[in-house]
């Protein structure tokens, strides 16, 4: 789809030429400043009780009097904020996919005018609101003709709101990339699927790739990475994706992304229920290429290096199981009490192979415990730092990107339950506060770095009637990285 502005003529809203012209109303009565055709269109609905001022509420008309475009769509907005801007283009956008436009107008009435950050999430909205998954369903209806939408505005703003829909665009392209890789099914999406989509961006956007295979991480030490592929006969894969858009010799924000393809739990097998679900364990994996793409798109000026650890987490006679113990990457030895607790073992490796990169900080990202999903439902995702300003810097672009996450903490006390007999460390602690230890497990792994964890098990996918993934956080790491851009 096609996004730019569109500068209001003399004819005002209502001449504005378009398929079809969707008025956000973006005040709690009638706007003041609203063009004759259109505010008598939106007045005789408010009076008739066809319209109400409730964020989202959407009402179609077609062939009003005095307006060019066919068709006039009036969304309520509350205040005009960018979130309920946002809300209220996906349900106008939504109205509308299935019919016949092509080309839309947007423009919002009755608040302060649209700024960069509305554009941003117009674009956002409209991208969502038609996405279709349709790589192995190739009959599910496609998102309709929609192909361009044009933001209308005055002359002064246009460049402003030009720039924010270029970012838009970057992150929906991101998002898209993210959400298509984590539907995909665990057969379709192995290890060596990701690794042939992380080249095909480096062919695309000029990423260095370098994709490692079980030799090479025998070579590095990888025993917890290892210990869980060893159950999979798919190939692992470790795959080093690098941006470089900064001087060569800038230290990069390394992105370290799960990519557990397919979780089963392994020996530790988990219930069959929903099971199914497990094909998203490589969403964190999914975000850290959805960022790297939106990154290279906006040829931002820092230095990004993604890293995916992927493999399957299955049962097998091959399969390690519990109370095996084994030696990582740094040389701490693992008892791995529990084969389901996964996601840790390949990070952790991860994060000491991060180290090589001196890096300027380290973020993982990975879809790490149901206990995450108890803790902040499917809202915010889980943040975890020992670094305060990575902590606030990664909050602050996570409310900017309306991709939000939550704090929690991190204090020694909580790394009590990690203690083994056998080993420097089990890799489950005590059940109360699951994703608290299970970072507290990463953190044995990053000394000396400026290091976040996210933990995205409840937000990365929707589960119910419209299950799939939801291409969190791209927007907020994609935020996090611009605002380290030169
Ligand atoms: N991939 C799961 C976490 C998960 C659960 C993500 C539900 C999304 C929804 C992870 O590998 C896992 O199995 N974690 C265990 C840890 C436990 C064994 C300590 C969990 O959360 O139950
Ligand atoms: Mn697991
Ligand atoms: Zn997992």
């Amino acid at each position: 789809m096609d996004f730019k502005t569109q500068v209001t003529g003399a004819a005002g809203l209502a001449g504005v030429a378009a398929d079809a012209l969707l008025v956000v109303v973006a005040s709690p009565a009638l706007p003041a400043a609203l063009d004759k055709p259109l505010a008598a269109a939106l007045g005789a609905a408010i009076d008739d009780g066809d319209f109400v001022f409730k964020t989202g509420h959407t009402l179609v008309l077609r062939r009003v009097a005095g307006v060019k475009a066919q068709r006039v769509v009036f969304v309520a907005a509350g205040d005009g904020s960018v979130k309920s801007f946002r809300k209220a283009v996906a349900s106008g956008v939504a109205a509308l996919k299935n019919g016949g436009t092509v080309h839309l107008s947007v423009a919002m009435v009755g608040a302060a005018d649209a700024d960069a950050a509305h554009a941003e999430a117009l674009v956002l909205a409209a991208a969502e609101a038609v996405y279709v998954y349709r790589h192995t369903k190739p009959s599910a209806a496609a998102a309709g003709k929609l192909a361009s939408v044009a933001l209308v505005c005055a002359k002064p703003q246009a460049a402003a709101l030009a720039a924010g829909l270029k970012r838009g665009d970057a992150i929906a392209a991101g998002v898209a990339l993210a959400r298509e890789c984590a539907n995909l099914p665990a057969n379709h999406c192995t290890p060596s699927h990701l690794a042939e989509e992380a080249k095909r961006l480096g062919k695309d956007h000029g990423l260095k790739v370098e994709v490692l295979d079980r030799k090479d991480c025998e070579k590095l030490g990888m025993g917890a990475f290892l210990a869980v592929a060893q159950g999979s006969h798919e190939p692992l894969k470790f795959i080093v994706a690098r941006w470089t858009g900064a001087d060569k010799g800038d230290a990069p924000i390394v992105l370290v992304g799960k990519g557990v393809t397919f979780d089963t739990g392994g020996i530790s097998i988990k219930p069959s229920g929903e099971m199914d679900e497990m094909k998203f364990d490589m969403g964190g994996a999914a975000s850290v290429l959805g960022t790297l793409r939106a990154v290279a798109m906006l040829k931002a000026k820092v230095n990004v290096v993604g890293i995916i650890p992927a493999t399957e987490n299955m049962p097998d006679g091959k399969a390690v199981k519990p109370g095996d113990v084994v030696t990582s990457m740094s040389g701490q030895t693992i008892e791995i009490l529990n084969t389901d607790a996964e996601g840790r073992l390949i990070l952790c490796d991860a994060l000491t192979y991060a180290a090589r990169f001196k890096p300027a900080v380290v973020i993982d990202i990975a879809t790490l415990t149901g206990a995450c999903v108890v803790a902040l439902g499917h809202h915010r995702s889980g943040l975890f730092s020992t670094d305060e300003t990575l902590a606030a810097d990664l909050l602050a672009a996570g409310d900017r990107a309306m991709d939000p996450a939550w704090r929690l903490p991190l204090d020694d006390e909580y790394d009590e339950g990690l203690k083994s007999n056998f080993a420097d460390m089990g890799n489950i602690g005590s059940r109360a506060g699951g994703c608290i230890t299970a970072a507290m497990f990463l953190k044995r792994f990053t000394a000396g770095q400026a290091w976040a964890h996210l933990d995205i098990a409840g937000t990365a996918w929707k589960s119910g009637a419209n299950k799939g993934a939801t291409g969190r956080p791209v927007g907020l790491l994609t935020h996090y990285v611009l605002s380290h851009a030169g």
